[in-house]
Order: C-alpha cells, then structure tokens, then sequence
C-alpha cells in the first residue's frame, strides 16, 4: 500500500488539465462517492496496526495533495471563464505608459549647478529654518534694516530668533563658521518671504548663491564667472552689464543684467523699453561679514552672486506667471518633458 500511495502523489504532481471538465473529472475520480480515496480509506482500516503509523499520515498527504490541486486548478478554469466573459482582447497592444516630467525648475537648478561645478564650485546646502544670526546679523544687517521686518519675514511663532530664511546667504555664514578659506561654493535652496502671491511674486522660491573667498579675489573675477555663466547658460553671444546696487553684506554691490534684445513688443515690455533684464545680485563680500565669521579680511577677499531660479527658468522659458510653477498642472509641466 505504501508504494501504491507514493506512486498516487506524483501522478497528482504530473497531472495536467485542458479544461474545467477534466478538473472536474479528476476530483470525481479521487473524492467522488465511488472515488479511489474512499478505496484507500478502506483499505486502510484493514492494515495491521503496526503499519498504521507509518501509512496513517501518509494517506492524509494524498488526501491533502487531490484537494490542494482541485482548488488550485478550479480557480485558475473560473479566473479564464471571467476574462473570457469579460469580452477584453489580452492581445491587444498596451497603450503607452505615462512617463514623468522634470519640473521646469528642477532642469533649470540642475543646468546651472553643473556650470558652477565645473568651474570648480562645490554644492552646499543649509537649514531652511534659520535664526537671526545666520539670516541676518552675521550678514552685517543693522538692527533696524527693514528686511527683519514681520511684512518681510516669517518668524517662528514661540522663538522670535527663529525664522524661514530670505534668502541663501545664510549658508554662506554657516559655510564661513564651518571651515577655513579656500572656499568656492555654490548654494541652492528655498527660501520664503512674506509677500502676496501674484503673477510675480510668492511667498516660497527658490535661490542659488554663489561664494568664492581666496587671498586676491577681485571684482574681475567676479564679472568674469558671470560672464562666462551667462554665455554658457544664455548663449555664447550673451551680453551682461553690471549696475551699482547695494546689499548690506557686500561692498561694493551690483545686479547683473543680461541683454535681451529689443526687436518685439514683449522684448519692449519686459525688459521696460532698456533691453536689459536683471538676473542676480552680487557683490564682494563686505569685510565685516568676513570679520564676524572669523576670517582675516585682510589676507583674504571674496566675491558673492544670489540669483532667483524662478526668475530664471521664466526669461528661458518665457513663462509669464510664477504661480504656474506651483500648481502642479500637468498640462504646464508636460511641456517640459522633453528636457533632461
Ligand atoms: N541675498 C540677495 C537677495 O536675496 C542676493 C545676493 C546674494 C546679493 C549674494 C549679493 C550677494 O536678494
């Protein structure tokens, strides 16, 4: 009886079914009323006790082998039967599979990190949940500056020296505090103001700040990166011009405009009939920021640049309103699929 048991189990094993009969038929060969378990069953109470304890569990294994199977193979015909019914062409080709886009500003930070990094600049990135300090004060911001001002800044409701920084800078005094110069660093991130949101403001967006210190870094140098960015991010034809501005961690300070042409009317309005359109702010670092953060400004001089990438990707992109970047509209970000 043993062999004849053993013998049942791999013909359940090699068993194959063409069809839910045929499963059907099986289940009524071994579990029917006249079935071969019933058989075996008998059989079984006719072998001598000493027999019963090495055949007993085996039994139950071929038992348990012809349910398993039934159950496994009913399910499979019912699952067929359902599609089927169902009327779907399983052989129809897939429609496509819908692919996700970079977000606009995320091809645009991308672009300029990589032309920074290969001048040498290093990525840096800080908390966007600073103090005073690192936003402020080691910024060399008078105590009465208007940017500290709650129409500009959000503070942190319980802790009045914690706020949502303004602007990057911040990571450059961190960068400052952290370690010795030579430094040549860029700094992305986001950075939140208290303003209305519009067509060309928002509360959130995003900067990159640039910040080189060494002995003998001139304002010559500081053009000629810029320059050298513009061309390899606008065109090689790229023309920039410096304005006199004023930041108070920076001496002396400038904004950079880049020539945008005069040929339309759009060119005639954004650029407010001058042909130019600002890009960033920079300037040398003021001595007194080096000082505070305990560097020798003596030995050492430096240059620093913060530009918007919103500002940015909108003049590549000639994206006339700022919320689009926000809204997550896949009509607007679909049309960036195509960039890396
Ligand atoms: N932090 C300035 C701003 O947000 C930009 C800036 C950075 C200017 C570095 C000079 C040097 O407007």
């Amino acid at each position: 009886m043993k062999e004849e048991l053993e013998g049942i189990l791999t013909d359940i094993e090699a068993r194959t079914f063409s069809s839910a009969d045929a499963v059907e038929a099986f289940r009524v060969e071994f579990l029917g009323r006249k079935g071969r378990m019933k058989d075996l069953m008998g059989a079984f109470r006719d072998v001598a006790p000493e027999d019963k304890r090495e055949l007993g569990p085996l039994l139950n294994k071929v038992k348990t082998a012809v349910e398993l199977r039934v159950a496994t193979e009913q399910a499979l015909f019912n699952k067929k039967e359902a599609v089927h019914s169902s009327g779907l062409d399983f052989s129809r080709p897939a429609g496509g599979v819908q692919q996700g886009t970079h977000h606009p500003l995320q091809v645009v930070r991308r672009e300029i990190l990589d032309i920074f990094k290969n001048m040498g600049f290093g990525v840096v990135e800080g908390p966007e949940i600073e103090d005073d300090w690192h936003v402020f004060s080691g910024l060399n911001f008078p105590p009465e500056h208007p940017a500290r001002d709650m129409q500009d800044t959000f503070f942190v409701e319980k802790n009045p020296d914690l706020l949502l920084r303004t602007h990057t800078s911040s990571v450059q005094v961190r960068e400052m505090e952290r370690r010795e110069p030579p430094m040549r660093i860029i700094m992305p991130g986001r950075v939140f103001r208290n303003e209305a949101v519009s067509a060309r403001s928002h509360c959130m967006f995003h900067q990159i700040e640039g910040l080189y210190i060494d002995e003998n870094v001139s304002f010559a140098d500081l053009k000629q990166t810029l320059l050298h960015f513009a061309q390899l991010f606008f065109g090689p034809e790229t023309k920039i011009r410096l304005r006199p501005s004023y930041f108070p961690f920076t001496e002396p300070s400038a904004e950079v405009d880049v020539y945008w042409g005069l040929e339309t009317e759009v060119d005639k309005r954004i650029t407010k009939g001058t042909g130019w359109l600002e890009i960033l702010g920079c300037g040398m670092v003021d001595p007194n920021v080096l000082e505070a953060n305990g560097i020798d400004s003596k030995k050492y001089s430096g240059f620093a640049f913060g530009m918007g990438i919103e500002r940015i990707t909108m003049l590549r992109y000639q994206i006339g309103d700022l919320r689009h970047f926000f809204e997550n509209d896949k009509r607007f970000l679909d049309q960036f699929s195509g960039e890396r």
